[in-house]
C-alpha cells in the first residue's frame, strides 16, 4: 500500500513557537553534573516536575574528570562534620549504585576491594602510625600492614614502602558510568534534561526567585537549585550577599594502559598521588591540586608530578603506555566545605562546593537538598554546610 500523503495545500508549515510563553517546572536545577543530576533524580522520585539545564553536556565537567574514589577514611585526618558527611555518603553508596543499575540497566563499575595507604618515608610512617591508633580508638575499620603483608596483597608496590594501612570500607566507582546512569534515571522518572542551555540569570519577583532566563527562553519555577560546580558563584541576578562562594581548584589526571588486568586490586592512596585501577585495564593516576583559575589545561609540570608520584609507589609502571591526560576544576568553597541548602534568596538553593568529594557526596546531597526543598527541613548532618555561614555579619551583630 502506498503511504498516505497529505495534499500540499493542507500542509501548513510547522513553525517553532518563539513567543513570550515561558516553560514551567516545579524545580529547575542549574547544572547537569553528578550533583545536579542526583538532586534532580531525588526530586523526580518525589513526583516533582524537574528540569535540569546544562550549559554543555551532562556530566562532562568535574564529574567526568574525577577518579571516583569513595574514600573518607583515607581522605580525612580529623573526625569533623565534613568527615561525618562523607562517611554517611559512603554508607549509602553501594545501595544507591545497585538501585541505579536496576532502574536504568546501565553498567556501573564499582570496586569494593578497599584502599591501601602506604608510607614511603619515616615522616609518613609516623603519621600513619598515629592515624592507625586514632582510627582504631574511633572504631574505623583499618588494618596495619607490614611491608611484607602490603606487598603480598599488592606485589607491584615499591619495595621502598615502610608499612601501610588498609581501609577495607573505602571504595571506588567509575564516575562516568554513574553520571550516564543518573541522566538516564532522571529522564526515566519524568525529568527533563536540557543540554546546551545557558542560564543567563535568575528571575526574581521581589526577593523571591521565580525562574531563570536562559538562551532557550524563560523557565518559570518556584524553586531553583544552583549546582553549577566551580561556576556556582557566577550566576547573574543573585544578590552578592547570597552568592555561593566557590572557586575552581584544578586537578590534572592521567590514565595508563596496564593490560587486560590492572596491576592493583586496591586503590593505592597517598595525599600526593593515588592509583585507581579500573576493570577495563586502565590505571587512573591523580591528581594535582592547583589554583589556576578557570584554566583547565594539562601542563608539563602537572604530568611530571603525577609521573613521579606514580613511579614512587610502583616503579614497574614505567613501562605502561600513557593512554590519556585530562584535567577538571573542583568547586571549592572559601572554607573548603560543601555549600548545601537554602540561600538567603527565597526559593534559591545551593548544592555546590564538594571539592574532592563530589562523586562520593552526590547521592547524599540529592537526599539532603530534596529534604530541604520538599519538607523545608534541615537535617542535622547538613547544618554545618548551610550557605548562611558565609553571609555578612550585620553591623549590630558585629558589636
Ligand atoms: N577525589 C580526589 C580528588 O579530587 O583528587
Amino acid at each position: 500500500m502506498r503511504p498516505f500523503r497529505k495534499e500540499a495545500a493542507f500542509c501548513l508549515p510547522v513553525r517553532k513557537w518563539r513567543g513570550p510563553v515561558a516553560q514551567r517546572s516545579d524545580i529547575v536545577v542549574i547544572g547537569g553534573g553528578i550533583i545536579g543530576l542526583a538532586v534532580a533524580r531525588k526530586l523526580c522520585l518525589a513526583g516533582c516536575a524537574v528540569t535540569v539545564l546544562e550549559q554543555h553536556r551532562t556530566g562532562r565537567g568535574a564529574s567526568w574528570a574525577a577518579a571516583g574514589m569513595l574514600a573518607p577514611h583515607c581522605e580525612f585526618d580529623e573526625p569533623d562534620p565534613y568527615f561525618i558527611l562523607c562517611r554517611t555518603g559512603l554508607e549509602r553508596y553501594a545501595g544507591f549504585i545497585e538501585t541505579l543499575k536496576e532502574e536504568t540497566g546501565c553498567p556501573i563499575d564499582y570496586n569494593a576491594t578497599g584502599m591501601i595507604y602506604p608510607a614511603l618515608s619515616d615522616r609518613r610512617q609516623a603519621k600513619l602510625e598515629t592515624r592507625y591508633e586514632r582510627h582504631r580508638r574511633e572504631g574505623v575499620p583499618v588494618e596495619r600492614l607490614t611491608v611484607r603483608e602490603a606487598r603480598r596483597l599488592e606485589p607491584d608496590l615499591s619495595n621502598q614502602v615502610r608499612m601501610a594501612l588498609r581501609y577495607p570500607d573505602d571504595h571506588q566507582v567509575e564516575n562516568r558510568d554513574v553520571v550516564t546512569a543518573l541522566a538516564k534515571s532522571v529522564r526515566l522518572h519524568g525529568g527533563k534534561v536540557r543540554e546546551g542551555v545557558t542560564v543567563r540569570s535568575i528571575v526574581l519577583d521581589g526577593p523571591r526567585v521565580t525562574g531563570v532566563d536562559t538562551t532557550d527562553g524563560l523557565w518559570n519555577a518556584p524553586k531553583v537549585v544552583i549546582a553549577m560546580g566551580c561556576r556556582s558563584r557566577y550566576l547573574d541576578g543573585v544578590s552578592p550577599a547570597h552568592q555561593v562562594p566557590v572557586r575552581p581548584v584544578r586537578g590534572q589526571i592521567l590514565a595508563l594502559r596496564t593490560g587486560a588486568v590492572p596491576p592493583f586490586r586496591h586503590t593505592i592512596f597517598t595525599h600526593e598521588v593515588y592509583l585507581v585501577p579500573r576493570s577495563d585495564g586502565r590505571l587512573i593516576v591523580g591528581a594535582t591540586i592547583e589554583e589556576a583559575g578557570f584554566r583547565d589545561e594539562v601542563t608539563l609540570g602537572g604530568v611530571l608530578q603525577l609521573f613521579r608520584g606514580a613511579l614512587g609507589l610502583a616503579p614497574g609502571l614505567a613501562s605502561c603506555p600513557l593512554e590519556s591526560t585530562w584535567s577538571g576544576l573542583r568547586p571549592v568553597a572559601r572554607d573548603g566545605w560543601p555549600v548545601l541548602g537554602a540561600t538567603g534568596t527565597p526559593g534559591l538553593f545551593a548544592a555546590s562546593g564538594h571539592g574532592r568529594n563530589g562523586i562520593l557526596l552526590a547521592p547524599l546531597t540529592g537526599d539532603l537538598i530534596a529534604e530541604a526543598i520538599l519538607n523545608d527541613r534541615v537535617p542535622a548532618i547538613m547544618q554545618p554546610f548551610l550557605p548562611d555561614r558565609f553571609y555578612p555579619i550585620e553591623p549590630e551583630e558585629a558589636n
